[in-house]
């Protein structure tokens, strides 16, 4: 149970990804992806924006494993959005990586409304060159990150409709109804900060919760989203958490446990808004 998922094209999706947002380039990158794709992970993700892909991918080929048992995701910086720098970002993402091709690509986040008056045509075109690498064969799923149901409306009427969405997800921030469009609509949710970046992880209600089945905070929330089919992207450059955060599949948390903490109000969010952030 819960190997992997798979997208709506039925490419399978490795179940738990490392996340390298704010992992150092360089010799940091490099050992944190080697380390973990040693020890049972299988799924990277990094972006163009945290300047580490050259890290990412040198650890990708340290690890020695075959390229096609690793599944590899980057993202568009925003920048970068519109078709022609879309098509030249990818290209320089695929380089920085030392790849041949991408497992998955997303568009970082939306142009937003407040920025940019043609903010969906901007997401349109950006979708345009996506799709035409996805078509090429480059890439073999592709999706968005931080898109609200509003932002993914339009995508939704194009040849290839997204098949991720990667949003801000943890026990304290759940965004049911982006959560909902995306279960309805066949888009796979991914986590990221499934830890709340570390600031749920003094909870005491997570705490106690998390003493029910003897694990830690950080493995409880990794496990609720797992059992919500959604697909966490813990990220730590420790190799103690790294093991520690892949070590949820030996317990189940009960049907009333989840409940609680579907049921707890508002804490740990990142403070980002895709429709206030002005980068
Ligand atoms: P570090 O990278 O120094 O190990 P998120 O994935 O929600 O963004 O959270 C990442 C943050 O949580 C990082 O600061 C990371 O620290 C920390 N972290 C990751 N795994 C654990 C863990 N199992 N226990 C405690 N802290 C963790």
């Amino acid at each position: 149970m819960y190997d992997y998922f798979t997208l709506g094209n039925g490419v399978k999706i490795p179940s738990i990804g490392l996340g390298t947002w704010d992992t150092p380039d360089g010799e940091t990158a490099e050992n944190v992806v080697s380390f973990a794709l040693r020890n049972g992970y299988s799924h990277i993700d990094t972006a163009a924006a945290y300047y580490n892909e050259a890290g990412v991918g040198k650890g990708i080929k340290a690890s020695g494993l075959p390229r096609e048992q690793i599944f590899v995701t980057s993202k568009l910086w925003n920048t970068k959005r519109g078709y022609e720098s879309t098509k030249k970002a990818f290209e320089k993402t695929l380089s920085d990586l030392g790849l041949d091709y991408l497992d998955l690509y997303l568009i970082h986040w939306p142009a937003n409304q407040k920025h940019f008056s043609d903010a969906d045509k901007i997401n349109l075109e950006t979708w345009r060159a996506m799709t035409e690498l996805y078509l090429a064969g480059k890439i073999r799923a592709i999706g968005v990150s931080n898109f609200l149901p509003h932002h993914l409306k339009p995508l939704m009427e194009t040849q290839v409709k997204p098949m991720v969405d990667q949003i801000e997800y943890h026990p304290g921030y759940l965004q049911k109804e982006a959560v909902r469009f995306c279960k309805d609509n066949g888009i796979l949710v991914e986590a990221w900060s499934p830890l709340g970046r570390g600031r749920v992880l003094s909870d005491e209600r997570l705490a106690r919760l998390a003493g029910h089945y003897g694990k830690s905070v950080a493995q409880l929330c990794v496990r609720f989203a797992l059992q919500n089919e959604i697909l966490p992207l813990p990220k730590s450059v420790t190799e103690k958490r790294i093991l520690e955060n892949r070590d949820v599949m030996d317990f189940v948390i009960s049907d009333e446990d989840m409940a609680e903490i579907e049921s707890m109000g508002e804490f740990g969010w990142s403070g980002l808004h895709p429709d206030e952030v002005d980068f």
